[in-house]
């Protein structure tokens, strides 16, 4: 075997890092879906999705948690491998759970791990401040890393709960810097969550990599929906950023091809969808 590899199996996927780069210039929206194992992956993949993200809400939808706090990193690396494994076109992007990446040496054992182990393409860290170095840090040593900005449910306990951020000017201002410092910490793409849309719509002019919204309006460069959301399965009271894909729809294959072709064509999210 060639040890340049290029047939199923290689670790590259076809939807690469410059992919994310050459979307943030033209072409349809992202479309972005968690997937926590192989069969909704494989689903994913086949509906289009451009980012599987393995996210540390795994520890609300899977595993019952009432937050992501108490997720481990050996918890995305099995759920990750399940994902890898069948993956062969899109970008999987495992989540740094809460206190893996304290310093930059801690946060580069683990993301190792998410990428040996887990099979994972790029990883997200939540947060700006002392996590820009550990953004540096991963990315000088070839770890590609998308940021997370605008509610970062890892910042629960400080932020009082599970509430839009950035409607304050001062946030806002907060806001707009720490995309400025991500980006020029080394980071590839950028997911803003729960902020209000002219908000998001500032900081994806002002930056130079791809931002990806959930609750954050549609003029982001992408969407990122939990999976179990876009079939309904949320339970409780329902964010006024998820939609039912699977509604008179018959499949969970169809489901998700509708939550592409909506996200490609910038119909999701409505107004109504998002936050003022
Ligand atoms: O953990 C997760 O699923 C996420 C998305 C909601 C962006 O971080």
């Amino acid at each position: 075997m060639s040890y340049v590899q290029t047939d199923p199996g290689s670790p590259v996927p076809v939807f690469t890092v410059a992919s994310l780069m050459l979307r943030k210039r033209g072409g349809p929206k992202l479309a972005m879906l968690t997937a926590y194992d192989a069969s909704i992956a494989r689903a994913a993949e086949q509906a289009g999705i451009d980012i599987l993200l393995v996210g540390d809400s795994l520890g609300m939808v899977v595993q019952g948690h009432a937050s992501t706090l108490p997720v481990r990193i050996d918890d995305v690396v099995y759920h990750c491998a399940a994902v890898a494994r069948v993956t062969r076109r899109a970008l999987v992007m495992a989540d740094m759970p809460f206190a893996s990446a304290p310093d930059p040496a801690t946060a580069f054992r683990n993301a190792a791990r998410l990428v040996g182990e887990g099979g994972a393409a790029m990883v997200k860290l939540e947060g700006a401040g002392h996590m820009l170095e550990s953004i540096r840090y991963l990315v000088e040593r070839d770890v590609p890393v998308c940021a997370h900005l605008g509610l970062t449910p890892q910042s629960v306990l400080r932020l009082g709960g599970f509430k839009v951020q950035g409607r304050e000017q001062e946030v806002a201002e907060r806001l707009r810097e720490d995309a400025r410092a991500v980006v020029a910490a080394g980071a590839s793409a950028l997911v803003l969550e729960c902020v209000p849309a002219a908000l998001a719509a500032a900081i994806t002019a002002q930056c130079a990599i791809p931002t990806i919204g959930i609750g954050a309006g549609a003029d982001c460069d992408g969407q990122v929906l939990v999976c179990f959301d876009l079939l309904g399965l949320g339970g409780g009271r329902r964010p006024r950023f998820v939609r039912d894909f699977l509604d008179g729809r018959g499949s969970i294959d169809a489901a998700i091809r509708a939550y592409v072709d909506a996200v490609r064509s910038g119909e999701f999210p409505s107004a109504s969808e998002s936050y003022q």
